[in-house]
């Protein structure tokens, strides 16, 4: 999709569609549709008037403009309740257009800017919520089927602004396109089934991305792992013919800085439960529990363009859950890269276990502040369904600088407690940890787990079990992969 700006007023261009806003509230057409309303006789003030225009939130009309003004259509789109808009919600509103464009094979469009969002948000802010928005909008998920329906693609989007500098479109037009294109690429590698997506092939995404953008790159084989001891990777991966890795990838924006983001994402290619295995209505779409690994690349490879004033180390363990005479048992006690012992209670718990070497890697890399993302626990999705990743944290003011950019980037996270009681539930009569012991604050559980491996560097765990996948196709969303968190990731790299 060509990104362009013009300074024609949206009702002179001529494009397949323009693309107009109406708010809840309006009783009549609002400023900014009063010009198109004029030229096509009225008929959106019609509409509103007999109420099937309601201005309702991701609500979309079409019209048809017969010859009036230059272009074939317009499509109205419900922005909601004027006090409640945001930029997030404008993406999704944005998005919902781009999917029905994008249907009806709809090449060119034009998009204008409402001047009242121009004085709420930044011209910046706004112009890169509509691009990403519709970036994220028209993202299908690859599919293997041989005859695929052929696939309609919009060419070209005008952005009709006035009073708007160049160099604040230029930017907002990048970072919408930076933010969405690593989302999408994050969907993308989520959605793989495991037997294209294996351990192998994430390495050399890796590599791919890390070509592209000029980063440092790290491969850990299973011969280097021994050598160093990453007892926790290789516990989990030891019942996989897979064989597995452990990537690091470094971004030095900040050389003179002493300060290092550490990302650690999970990269599960496929988790089976391990020996105690899960059931069968429980296993289909574990080819997704590398969806952590999937936003951290995504988000390595934004800010490899974005090219931000700091440093970042993103490491993902890569390997698969799976069974074999050779796979790890419950009751094995193991030493992870950090040398603290984990009992294994529970093989299906194996996410927090390789993330335990991950984090201690990232450390030694020279990370001073973690963030680790990870589809790790059911949990989670108990207790907040699938519109909010679960947040856990050792620091304050860590965790509230992540909770900022989460909600500047439109991605939603919420906190979960570490209250002292809970900490009975990591305790192992024989070893520093155990991985399980059935607790029913499950989330909790594993967070609490992962915070000994940071012990002490400021950490923050994101749990995307739930907000990695969407139940079904919702503005900026698809059904199935969501890319969750990759634009937190970027945003807070963002200095
Ligand atoms: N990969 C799963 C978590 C998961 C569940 C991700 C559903 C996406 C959707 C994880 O490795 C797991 O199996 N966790 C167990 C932990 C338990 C055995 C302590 C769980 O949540 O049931
Ligand atoms: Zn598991
Ligand atoms: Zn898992």
């Amino acid at each position: 999709m060509e990104w362009r700006r013009t300074e024609t007023p949206i009702e002179q261009t001529a494009v397949d569609a323009i693309i107009l806003f109406q708010t809840e509230e309006k009783e009549g057409v609002s400023e900014f549709v009063k010009k198109v309303d004029e030229a096509i006789e009225h008929r959106i003030s019609v509409l509103i008037s007999e109420g099937e225009i309601t201005g309702k939130y991701c609500e979309l009309t079409a019209i048809h403009n017969w010859g009036k003004i230059p272009a074939k259509r317009a499509i109205v789109l419900g922005l909601g309740a004027e006090e409640k808009i945001s930029l997030d919600r404008l993406k999704n509103v944005v998005a919902t257009a781009a999917r029905y464009a994008k249907k009806k094979g709809l090449k060119q469009l034009a998009l204008g800017c409402p001047t009242w969002l121009s004085e709420r948000f930044t011209a910046v802010d706004v112009i890169q919520s509509l691009v990403e928005g519709m970036e994220l909008g028209v993202y299908q998920h690859p599919s293997y089927k041989q005859k695929e329906e052929s696939s309609k693609q919009i060419e070209s989007i005008w952005l009709s602004l006035q009073d708007v500098s160049d160099s604040a479109v230029k930017t907002g037009i990048e970072r919408g396109k930076v933010y969405a294109h690593a989302t999408n690429y994050a969907r993308m590698l989520t959605h793989e089934p495991a037997n294209f997506l294996t351990p192998h092939k994430m390495v050399q995404h890796a590599r791919q991305i890390a070509e592209k953008r000029g980063l440092s790159i790290e491969v850990l084989n299973k011969e280097k792992l021994q050598e160093l001891g990453m007892g926790g990777l290789l516990a989990v991966s030891q019942g996989s013919s897979q064989e597995p890795y452990m990537i690091a990838l470094t971004y030095k924006g900040a050389p003179e800085s002493a300060e290092t983001l550490g990302y650690v994402g999970k990269g599960l290619t496929f988790d089976n439960g391990g020996l105690q295995i899960k059931p069968a209505n429980y296993m289909y779409g574990m080819n997704e529990d590398m969806g952590g690994a999937a936003a951290v690349l995504g988000a390595m490879d934004a800010i490899g363009a974005l090219k931000p004033h700091t440093n970042v180390v993103a490491v993902i363990p890569t390997c698969e859950n799976a069974i074999n005479g050779e796979a790890f048992r419950p009751g094995d006690v193991i030493t992870s890269y950090s040398g603290k012992t984990i009992e294994i209670h529970h093989t299906d718990a194996e996410g927090r276990v390789v993330l335990a070497d991950g984090i201690t890697y990232a450390k030694r890399l020279g990370a001073t502040k973690l963030v680790d993302i990870a589809t790790l626990t059911g949990a989670v999705i108990i207790a907040l369904g699938h519109e909010s990743a679960g947040l856990m944290s050792n620091d304050s003011a860590f965790g509230q600088a992540v909770k900022k950019a989460a909600h500047v980037a439109g991605e939603r996270v919420w906190e979960l407690p570490m209250y002292e009681e809970y900490e009975e539930h990591i305790k192992s009569d024989i070893a520093d940890v155990k991985n399980d012991d059935g607790s029913k604050a499950g989330t909790i559980q594993g967070g609490l787990f992962l915070r000994e491996f940071a012990d002490g560097t400021p950490w923050v765990h994101l749990d995307i079990a739930g907000s990695g996948e969407a139940m079904r196709e919702k503005g900026i969303h698809v059904k199935g992969a969501t890319g969750a968190g990759t634009r937190t990731l970027i945003q807070l790299a963002m200095v």
